[in-house]
């Protein structure tokens, strides 16, 4: 299904991938609604093309995120395409394992996003159409070295999504629900990694796949193929002590290298 003329919704638009999906989505013709709390940064992205509105929030405040639609469903008619990818991320060492390190991704990543999914899906329900799109991470197929956390949050979103897309079959919705799942991709948020990223992409390239897949009405959208390959086969066919040797043997290297380099 061509986006063209569609009204797409992007959280976490203000900066990486979700600005660069919104300027690819514009270039391809559709109306696009960009949300963060930066409302500057929105302005200023809306500012370099034809057809992206700003709608500033934080998706952390349910109240707030459900006006926020309201608002866009006002002005700009109902949201084929909500686009769930604000998000955050903070690498955990054992020694640094705490509940305030966690609570962001928990609000964020997690209730965040279930707070823009309670204000979008009603509405989807009842025209019997639309998709929720939400970017989870190849984090999200196995465990990573440091990513207790981010992977944690990551694994709920696509279990979450798996989930409602049952459901919203069951009853022949109309509603898609599409799990956006990206390897390493250079952005502000992978910028604090201290170790070599493989396969990592441009923002450009990540937001061509994710509009491609979008306009596909693919289930999955998990990127670069050889990354996600690579996550899956560890997280879901390796046997468990296979798999536990393979990412304990990650952690060993990149606390030698952070050894060597302090
Ligand atoms: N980069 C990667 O390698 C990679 C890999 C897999 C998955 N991802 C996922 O891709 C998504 C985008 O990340 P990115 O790499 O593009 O990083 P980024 O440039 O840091 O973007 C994160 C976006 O989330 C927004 N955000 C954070 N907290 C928010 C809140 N409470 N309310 C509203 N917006 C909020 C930020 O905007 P404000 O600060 O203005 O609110 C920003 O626009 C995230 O979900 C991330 O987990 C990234």
């Amino acid at each position: 299904m061509s986006l063209n003329g569609k009204l797409v919704w992007i959280t976490g638009a203000s900066s990486g991938i979700g600005a660069e999906v919104a300027l690819e989505l514009a270039r391809r013709g559709a109306r696009v609604v960009v949300t963060a709390r930066r409302a500057e940064a929105l302005e200023e992205l809306a500012g370099r093309a034809e057809g992206i509105s700003v709608a500033a929030g934080d998706i952390t405040d349910h109240d707030g995120i459900a006006r926020v639609v309201e608002g866009i469903t006002a002005s700009h008619g109902p949201i084929d395409v909500a686009l769930l990818n604000a998000g955050t991320y903070t690498p955990i060492l054992p020694e640094q394992f705490s509940a305030d390190l966690f609570r962001p991704h928990v609000e964020v990543n997690i209730m965040g996003t279930v707070n823009c999914i309670e204000a979008v899906l009603p509405g989807m329900r009842a025209r019997r159409s639309g998709r929720i799109a939400v970017v989870a991470s190849v984090t999200g197929f196995a465990a990573l070295p440091m990513a207790s956390a981010y992977g944690a949050s990551k694994a709920f979103l696509i279990s979450m999504c798996d989930s409602l897309r049952a459901d919203l079959a069951g009853e022949r919705s109309g509603v898609g629900v599409t799990v956006v799942a990206p390897g390493f991709v250079k952005t502000d948020l992978t910028e604090q990694n201290d170790f070599e990223m493989p396969f990592v992409i441009e923002a450009p390239e990540a937001a061509r796949i994710i509009v491609d897949g979008l306009e596909a009405g693919d289930p999955e959208i998990a990127f670069p193929r050889r990354m996600s390959l690579a996550m899956k086969t560890i997280g879901r066919w390796l046997p468990g002590p296979l798999r536990r040797r393979y990412v304990a043997n990650i952690a060993r290297k990149r606390h030698r290298d952070r050894a060597r380099a302090a």
